[in-house]
């Protein structure tokens, strides 16, 4: 199954031409399916599953969007002054992992629905760094 949703990504990403857009779709289209495993943890109750697919979310997050000049190098040359961003989405969604981590480990000692409630709406504070910066780079300047 997971070969198979590679083997997809893969096939799309191949029709783009520049090397740049290439990485930048590749590389957006698996912290897509990371987040995507994230939320299906959550949906189920899978305490488990949200503590595996947080980390290797994290992991790829940080890959992508910690670095600024390696996330400028992957837009496209109107768009390049926008990579700004990308450093404050890896704050605002490293924040939030921890939040989430926390919340599994139980390191506060809360109730375990307090902890489920907090961990859910780090989710969407995750979801909505991704939003946030769709809506900057899409702009026309
Ligand atoms: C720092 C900015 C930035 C952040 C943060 C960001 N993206 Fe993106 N994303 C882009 C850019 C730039 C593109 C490519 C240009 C476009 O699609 O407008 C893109 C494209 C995508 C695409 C491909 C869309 C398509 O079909 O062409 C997906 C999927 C995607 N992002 C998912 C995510 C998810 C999930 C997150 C959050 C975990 C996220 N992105 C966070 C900038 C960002």
């Amino acid at each position: 199954m997971k070969k198979v949703l590679l083997m997809s990504v893969v096939a799309l990403t191949l029709s783009f031409t520049s090397v740049s857009a290439y990485d930048l779709r590749s590389n957006m289209l698996l912290l897509n399916a990371d987040l995507r495993d994230v939320q299906q943890s959550f949906i189920s109750s899978d305490k488990e599953g949200v503590k595996n697919s947080i980390e290797r979310f994290a992991k790829h997050a940080n890959e992508l969007l910690g670095n600024k000049e390696k996330f400028e190098q992957m837009l496209p040359e109107n768009k390049k002054h926008k990579s700004n961003e990308a450093v404050m989405s890896a704050q605002i969604i490293a924040h939030n992992v921890q939040i989430i981590l926390d919340a599994v480990e139980n390191k506060y000692n809360q109730s375990g629905k307090l902890r489920r409630e907090e961990s859910q709406r780090a989710y969407t504070y995750i979801e909505h760094a991704c939003f946030r910066c769709h809506n900057i780079v899409r702009d026309e300047n």
